[in-house]
Order: structure tokens, then C-alpha cells, then sequence
């Protein structure tokens, strides 16, 4: 028999670890940071009603990292743009530490891909402008600005401008500057999707880290199952066009994370998860790419190909 062949048997991804079922049971005592009951939105447009969420619900604990990932086009964004108050949803409840969210406020920072950085501000000014208009004095945000940039490693780079600075170093810029204000919650859309995947990969280091040693609960959307493994605590599974919640996993990964985790059974299991729930949920968009494509096929139908 060839074993090379054979089957490799992994753990199931729901068996936990004495220490990573202790560490969930610590997660679920603490309060409730943010809960989505019910929550669903269409949009309204001119050939009419499409329902982009469908009676989502789940629940964020402090100081919890979760991962929301999905297939293309689920409503990752459409979520995140509604849990920062961007967006209005159609029916349902979403309560930051009990309050309805309706608009924008300091209890939630973003981090979207795109940088959002102003270009004409120096690195400490980006991150000294949130801290003013909430209202510190320009001298305790310039302290504060500078104490958040060392953090990050950017204190050198304090005077640089955005366009003086490499990706990586501008998300992290971005990430203080939404830290800055103390939110309650950071709200991140795939906003390491623009990086090469080495700096990605230091990206997602440094993001545990600082997540380590704040007070911060993090929502964070990607559609890197590796990614999502990685960080989270737990990933909240969506389904595709209307996303409904499939399954809200708990990482059995232990803390703490490191990239040599990436090959173990834990991990391994986890990841086998999600690619058979989003297989699923996929199976739909993908007949209507294997269409897509055909059409391509069709206009590229020239005389000199070379197929
Ligand atoms: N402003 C809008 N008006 C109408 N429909 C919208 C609007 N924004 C999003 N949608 C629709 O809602 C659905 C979800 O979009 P959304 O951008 O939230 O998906 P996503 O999961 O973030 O996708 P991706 O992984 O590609 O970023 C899509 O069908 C999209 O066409
Ligand atoms: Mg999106």
C-alpha cells in the first residue's frame, strides 16, 4: 500500500485544547461589546430590492478579535459599513455596549484597504487630527500621537509624509490613527487586501500585537482563510448572495499565534472547515463565472490565436 496515499487524518476542528476551552470560556464571561440581532438590509435600486444580509446574528465580547469571511459580493462590506454607522439596515438591531448604533461616532475606529490617510498632513498630524476634533488640547495629542506611532515603530517617520511611506507603514499608520481616540471597537475592511503578502504577513504580526496589549475588540473582514485563522478568535462564516450566518467558529489554534502554526492539525482542520463552507456557498457565483468567462472566450475568438 502506498502510505504517501493515504489520507491524512486531522483532528476535528470543533476538539479544543484544556487551555484553548479555558480561554474560551474567559472570552464569553466578559460583557458584550457588540450584539447584531436580526440584522438585515436590501438595497433599493432601480431595477429593484436586492437583499444583501438576511437575519444575521452574533455577538462580539470584549476585547474578542473576530473574523468575518465570506465569498465575494456576500455583504462582508455591507456589514462593516453598517456596524460603523455608514449605512442605514433595513430590519434588526445592532448595539454597541447597548446603544443602537445609528451613525458614526469615536466608540468605533475603521480601517479600510484604500489609504485613507491624508496626503497633505505629516504622519503625526493624521494621527493628531482625530484626538483635536474630539477635543484634546494640540499639545496632549501631539504627545499622545507620538506615544501611538511609537507603538507601531513609526516614530522616526513622525515628520514623513503618506507618499514618503511604504503600504505596510501606512496601514499601520492608519490603524494608530483609528486607535487613537480609544474606540471600543476597531472595525477593519480587508485592510491588508492592497499589501505584497510578506508585508501582509508582519502586517497581521504587528496587528496581534497591538491588539495584545490594548483594550480593543476587533471586527476584521477578509477573505484570507489563513489570514482569518490567524488572528482570530473566532470566525463568523457567511453565506453568499443574500450572507446569512453559515457557522461562527471557534479557532482551536492556541494562543500564542505564531506563523509556524500555520502547518499544525489545529489549524489545518479549521482551514479544511471553511473551504467546505465556502465551497458551498460559492457554488452558485462560480456557474455564473464559468458564463463570464465563456463570454470572454468569445470576444478574444481572433484569428490569430494561438489555443
Ligand atoms: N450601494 C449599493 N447599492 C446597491 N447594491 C449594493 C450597494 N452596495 C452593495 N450592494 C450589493 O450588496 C451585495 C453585497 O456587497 P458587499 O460589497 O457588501 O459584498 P462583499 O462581501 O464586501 O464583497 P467583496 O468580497 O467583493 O468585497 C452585493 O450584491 C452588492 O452588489
Ligand atoms: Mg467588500
Amino acid at each position: 500500500m502506498n502510505m504517501m496515499l493515504a489520507p491524512r487524518s486531522l483532528p476535528s476542528y470543533l476538539d479544543q485544547s484544556a487551555a484553548v476551552r479555558a480561554r474560551f470560556a474567559r472570552l464569553k464571561a466578559r460583557e458584550v461589546i457588540l450584539r447584531v440581532e436580526h440584522l438585515s438590509k436590501a438595497f433599493t435600486t432601480r431595477k429593484g430590492s436586492t437583499l444583501a444580509l438576511n437575519d444575521i446574528s452574533f455577538e462580539t465580547h470584549r476585547r474578542e478579535f473576530l473574523c468575518v469571511v465570506g465569498p465575494s459580493g456576500c455583504g462582508k462590506s455591507t456589514l462593516v459599513r453598517i456596524l460603523a454607522g455608514l449605512e442605514e439596515h433595513s430590519d434588526g438591531d445592532v448595539l454597541l455596549q447597548g446603544k443602537p448604533v445609528t451613525a458614526p461616532g469615536s466608540d468605533r475606529g475603521m480601517v479600510f484597504q484604500g489609504y485613507t490617510l491624508f496626503p497633505w498632513l505629516t504622519v503625526k498630524k493624521n494621527v493628531m487630527f482625530g484626538l483635536e476634533v474630539n477635543g484634546k488640547g494640540k499639545h496632549e495629542a501631539e504627545t499622545q500621537a507620538l506615544q501611538w506611532l511609537q507603538l507601531v515603530g513609526l516614530a522616526k517617520f513622525a515628520e514623513s509624509y503618506p507618499h514618503q511611506l511604504s503600504g505596510g507603514m501606512k496601514q499601520r499608520v492608519a490603524i494608530v490613527r483609528a486607535l487613537a481616540n480609544q474606540p471600543r471597537i476597531l472595525l477593519m475592511d480587508e485592510p491588508f487586501g492592497a499589501l505584497d503578502a510578506q508585508t501582509r504577513a508582519r502586517m497581521q504580526a504587528h496587528l496581534l500585537e497591538i491588539w495584545r496589549q490594548i483594550d480593543i475588540t476587533i471586527v476584521f473582514i477578509t477573505h484570507d482563510l489563513d489570514e482569518a485563522i490567524f488572528l482570530a478568535d473566532r470566525i463568523l462564516v457567511l453565506s453568499a448572495h443574500p450572507g446569512e450566518v453559515q457557522e461562527l467558529i471557534e479557532v482551536p489554534v492556541p494562543h500564542p499565534r505564531s506563523s509556524a502554526q500555520f502547518i499544525t492539525p489545529e489549524f489545518l482542520s479549521t482551514k479544511a472547515r471553511l473551504e467546505e463552507l465556502i465551497h458551498k456557498g460559492t457554488a452558485h457565483g462560480e456557474e455564473e463565472d464559468a458564463d463570464t468567462y465563456h463570454m470572454v472566450a468569445r470576444l478574444t475568438d481572433v484569428a490569430d490565436s494561438v489555443d
